[in-house]
C-alpha cells in the first residue's frame, strides 16, 4: 500500500537512536519490498529480530503436490465436502489449511478451524484470505484485525502473525497465496498511488491493524520463547518449511511507520459497477498479484438496456484459468449445475464456457443478482491439489450438455 501509516511509538528521525523508558535501545527493522526499491516500513522492536535458538525443518509432506488438469475438463469442487463431521475440531488456519489448486504464481487452498494457529510467516509471498464464515482475531506485528465474514486480509510477505478463530462457528478461509506481491489493481491507482474516484473502494474502506500488540497485551510473557512457523522457497513443489525458536516472543514491537502492512476490506464495501449491457469482467477486480488477479461478484443491479440479457455472455478468457468460489446468493448463471453455496468452478484456459442450459433466457428481464463470489483468474494453468482431487464431482463437464450417465474417471465425486 502506498499509504503512509503511523502506529505507536516511533523516533521522530529514522534510522536515529531509540530508547527504551529504561535507557536501553529499540532495534530497528526495515521490512522492504523489491530489494528495498519499493514499499517499506521501519518496525522497532524491544529484542534482536534474528535472534534464533533453533531451527526445525517443517514437514509439508506432499500437501503441496499437483496433478495437471488433464484431460482438459472444467470442474466443479465441493469445498463444503472438506472437514465435514466435525473435522475442523483441533485444525487451525496456518498448518490446517488444504491445497484446492495451485502453480508457480498462486495456490488456494481451503481450511475450516476452530484451534489457534502457531505464529506463522509466510516467505514466498502476500497471502489474501477471505472469510467465508465465522470469525477470528488475526495478531501480527503491525497489529491486530478482528475479522469475520466477508473479509478479505492481505498479509504482507514475511508478516509474523496468527490467527485465533474466536466465537461459535469454526473459521472458514479461503487462502490465496501469491508468489509476489498483492495489491490494488494498477488501473484504480494514480501515478502515487492514491486509489482513484473510478475505483470500487477507496483508502476509507482499507481497514489497518490495531496496535501496536506487544506480548504482555496478547496475555503471554515477553521472555517466552516460541516458535515460528515459516513457509519458504526451496523443496520438491518449490516450497519448504522451517520452524524457527525465538528466545523471547515476536510480538516485541513497539511501533512502526512506512506503507508495508497488513490490511483488511470487507467485500460487501465493494460498489459494484454496472451499466445497461453486461459489463466486462475486469470491472470486478478487487487485487492483483503477478500473473493472476482476484475479483469479486457481489450482489448488483443488473444491466438495464431494453434488451439486456443479464447474464454473462458466453466467453474465452484464452490467457486465463478462472476460478470461482460461490460464497453466498443465488447464482443465475450457474442454475442446474449442481453448484451452490461453498462451490469452486474451475474453467481453464483453452475452454469456452457461460452460463447453463437456460439460464441465458431466463435472465431476461432480472434487474437485481443476489450473488456473493470470489474468482481468482490465472495466466498460468492451474494444478489440482489433493483436496480440489477429493472433491471434484466428476460430472461438471458435461453439464452444459445435458450431463452424462457416468462421472469423468478422473473425478473423486
Ligand atoms: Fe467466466
Amino acid at each position: 500500500m502506498a499509504h503512509y501509516q503511523r502506529i505507536g511509538n516511533v523516533p521522530d528521525k529514522r534510522h536515529t537512536q531509540h530508547r527504551t523508558p529504561e535507557g536501553g535501545l529499540y532495534y530497528e527493522e526495515l521490512m522492504g519490498e523489491e530489494g528495498f526499491s519499493s514499499d517499506s516500513s521501519l518496525l522497532y522492536h524491544r529484542r534482536l529480530p534474528s535472534a534464533i535458538t533453533d531451527a526445525r525443518a517443517w514437514d509439508l509432506g506432499n500437501s503441496l503436490a499437483t496433478t495437471p488438469n488433464h484431460p482438459l475438463l472444467p470442474r466443479h469442487l465441493k469445498l463444503h465436502d472438506l472437514f465435514v463431521d466435525g473435522a475442523w475440531r483441533g485444525v487451525d488456519v496456518v498448518t490446517g489449511r488444504r491445497l484446492v489448486l495451485g502453480n508457480g504464481d498462486v495456490r488456494i487452498s481451503y481450511v475450516v478451524a476452530d484451534a489457534p494457529s502457531p505464529f506463522y510467516r509466510n516467505g514466498l509471498g502476500d497471502e489474501c484470505v477471505f472469510v467465508e464464515g465465522g470469525a477470528a482475531r488475526v495478531e501480527t506485528v503491525f497489529g491486530t484485525f478482528d475479522v469475520a465474514r466477508g473479509d478479505y486480509l492481505v498479509i504482507p510477505r514475511a508478516t509474523t502473525h496468527r490467527w485465533i478463530p474466536v466465537g461459535e462457528e469454526p473459521l472458514r478461509a479461503y487462502c490465496i497465496e501469491a508468489s509476489s506481491h498483492i495489491a490494488p489493481p494498477k488501473g484504480y491507482l494514480s501515478r502515487y498511488g492514491q486509489l482513484l474516484e473510478h475505483a470500487p473502494y477507496c483508502e476509507r474502506d482499507l481497514r489497518l491493524p490495531h496496535g501496536p500488540l506487544l506480548a504482555e497485551d496478547a496475555g503471554i510473557g515477553a521472555d517466552e520463547p516460541t516458535e515460528v512457523y515459516i513457509k519458504h522457497r526451496g523443496g520438491p513443489n518449490g516450497t519448504a518449511g522451517t520452524v524457527y525458536t525465538y528466545p523471547h516472543h515476536p510480538l516485541d514491537v513497539v511501533g512502526w511507520d512506512g506503507c508495508l502492512y497488513p490490511f483488511a476490506f470487507n467485500v460487501s464495501d465493494f460498489e459494484p459497477i454496472t451499466g445497461r449491457v453486461h459489463q466486462p469482467p475486469p470491472v470486478h477486480q478487487v487485487f492483483e498479484g503477478h500473473n493472476f488477479v482476484i475479483c469479486n461478484f457481489v450482489p448488483r443491479k443488473v444491466d438495464y438496456h431494453p434488451l439486456s440479457i443479464p447474464v454473462p455472455y458466453y466467453h474465452s478468457n484464452v490467457d486465463s484459468d478462472e476460478v470461482m468460489f460461490y460464497v453466498d446468493g443465488d447464482y443465475a448463471a450457474r442454475k442446474g449445475s449442481g453448484i451452490g453455496k461453498g462451490s469452486v468452478s474451475v474453467h481453464p484456459g483453452g475452454h469456452a464456457h457461460g452460463p447453463q442450459p437456460g439460464a441465458y433466457e431466463r435472465s431476461i428481464g432480472a434487474d437485481y443478482f443476489d450473488e456473493l463470489a470470489v474468482m481468482v483468474d490465472t495466466f498460468r494453468p492451474l494444478e489440482l491439489g489433493e483436496a480440489g482431487r477429493a472433491v471434484d464431482d466428476g460430472i461438471y463437464a458435461w453439464s452444459w450438455a445435458g450431463g452424462k450417465d457416468e462421472p469423468t474417471l478422473d473425478g473423486a465425486g
